[in-house]
């Protein structure tokens, strides 16, 4: 029998073969409070989503335009959960993936023009709930390979039956040419059985310089018409 086709009821089986009973019941003890802890992340991007989607309808009531394009929010896979955990060397305990892995719930909040990066950005910011844990401003100062983003790691209240809980969220805010860039760059990077040359760094920095004078014209633009709209 192929192991990755086992259904629930297979694997419990073969487990309580393998493992006594206290054993087993811890086990599902863990994996419930690691469910319960990703619901919890999950809820905590549901609130941000929902202050951006406040912030984008205000917004577009006053000046007539959306300042949001897209919304993109995931969960870290369980994989990449651990390979994280190896990587910096924690030890593998929700507590610990709690205090020290900042991206397990992660948004990302595509914007028309830079300058809207910053203004819902501050917006957010100005919340009495939202706490500002870091913030890693790569539009002012971008990686040396071109990247471009505004990072904010918050801690934002999550309201249950019975208790209030903290969780931390990655939010990544970026234009649509920063988005184009960063989604080509990935694919390219972690392209399989594809050797990434310097020159193909070059070539992608170059890229990087060309969208970044995009994105300050047309923000440019929009100021040009903004101006002509109060005249
Ligand atoms: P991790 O990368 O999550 O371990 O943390 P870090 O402290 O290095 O965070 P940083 O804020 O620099 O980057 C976090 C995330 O931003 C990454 O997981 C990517 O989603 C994105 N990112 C950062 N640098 C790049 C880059 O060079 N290219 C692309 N495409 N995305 C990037
Ligand atoms: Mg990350």
């Amino acid at each position: 029998m192929n192991n990755k086709t086992l259904n629930d009821q297979e694997f419990e089986k073969k487990m309580q073969a393998l493992t006594d009973e206290a054993t087993l019941e811890w086990m599902q003890e863990k994996s419930r409070e690691f469910m319960k802890i990703i619901a919890y992340y999950r809820c905590a991007l549901m609130e941000i989503e929902t202050k951006f989607n406040v912030l984008n309808q205000e917004y577009s009531l006053q000046h007539d335009r959306n300042p949001i394009n897209s919304i993109k929010s995931r969960i870290k896979s369980i994989p990449s959960i651990r390979e994280k955990l190896k990587r910096k060397d924690i030890p593998a305990t929700l507590e610990a993936i709690e205090e020290n892995i900042n991206d397990v719930a992660g948004i990302r909040i595509i914007c028309a023009f830079p300058e809207d990066v910053y203004t819902l950005s501050e917006a957010l910011l100005k919340q009495d709930d939202i706490t500002l844990i870091a913030k890693k401003d790569y539009i002012k100062n971008p990686k040396p390979n071109g990247y471009r983003s505004l990072h904010l790691i918050v801690a934002v209240p999550i309201f249950l039956a019975s208790e209030k809980r903290v969780m931390k969220v990655e939010i990544q805010l970026r234009t649509i040419a920063m988005d184009c860039w960063a989604s080509l760059e990935h694919q390219l990077r972690y392209k399989k059985d594809f050797e990434f040359t310097d020159d193909m760094a070059d070539e992608l920095l170059e890229c990087a310089k060309i969208s970044a004078e995009l994105d300050a014209r047309m923000n440019a633009l929009r100021d040009r018409l903004d101006l002509d709209e109060q005249n």
